[in-house]
């Protein structure tokens, strides 16, 4: 073997090596099952709107948030009961983008992190198709921090109240996470 290939060698196992001790750092408790219930408070009018429209469509300046290419950024309130001004218990904040082009559609990207209770201070994250016009729909939960790290499930919502000027859905999340 000349120089080079000694060289490519000692690079691969170094590699390598860091790699298995990359493995050995992780220690996954069992996988357990937690179930969540709370409500989605969003204020779409007035003072301390919940959502704004950031984004539209060029061509078009009377486009709101439904618009398909409109993108708007949220940060709702998740509450403990269906009173908007029962505790709080954290905030769903990220995007909203209506991405359907022959049906109404919104996409939705958002981190729920909770600020009160057993889970204060982690989170879970939503990527999902959102269908507005639907009263009961599911949305996927791809990941989470916190007690949630690594989380996988799904949420089940239930549209409570959808008016103008507010949104109310009750959320039930299945979340399959690590002890
Ligand atoms: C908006 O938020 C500010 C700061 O939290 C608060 O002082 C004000 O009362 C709120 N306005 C409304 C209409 O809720
Ligand atoms: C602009 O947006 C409005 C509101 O969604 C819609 O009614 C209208 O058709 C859109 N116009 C164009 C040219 O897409
Ligand atoms: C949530 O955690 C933060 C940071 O640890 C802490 O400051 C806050 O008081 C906690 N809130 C509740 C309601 O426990
Ligand atoms: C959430 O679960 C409760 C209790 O099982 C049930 O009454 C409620 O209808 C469920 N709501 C949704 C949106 O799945
Ligand atoms: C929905 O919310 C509006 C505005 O807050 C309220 O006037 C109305 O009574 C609510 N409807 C239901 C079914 O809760």
């Amino acid at each position: 073997m000349n120089n080079a290939n000694h060289l490519l060698l000692l690079l691969i196992l170094f590699v390598l090596t860091l790699i298995s001790q990359g493995h050995a750092q992780h220690h996954w408790g069992k996988e357990k099952v937690t179930n969540l219930h709370f409500y989605y408070q969003e204020k779409l009018t007035g003072d301390n709107a919940t959502i704004v429209l950031s984004g539209r469509p060029n061509d078009n300046a009377s486009a709101n948030f439904l618009t398909f290419g409109a993108v708007s950024v949220i940060d709702a309130h998740l509450t403990e009961g269906e009173d908007p001004n029962s505790p709080l218990i954290g905030h769903a904040q990220g995007l909203s983008v209506s991405a359907g082009q022959e049906q109404l559609m919104l996409v939705f990207v958002a981190d729920f992190g909770f600020t009160a209770g057993e889970f204060n201070g982690s989170s879970i994250s939503i990527l999902s198709r959102n269908p507005l016009l639907e009263t009961d729909r599911e949305l996927a939960v791809v990941g989470g921090r916190g007690m949630f790290r690594m989380a996988r499930g799904f949420a089940f919502l239930h549209a409570v109240n959808v008016t103008a000027d507010i949104t109310k859905i009750e959320y039930n999340v299945t979340v399959f996470h690590y002890e």
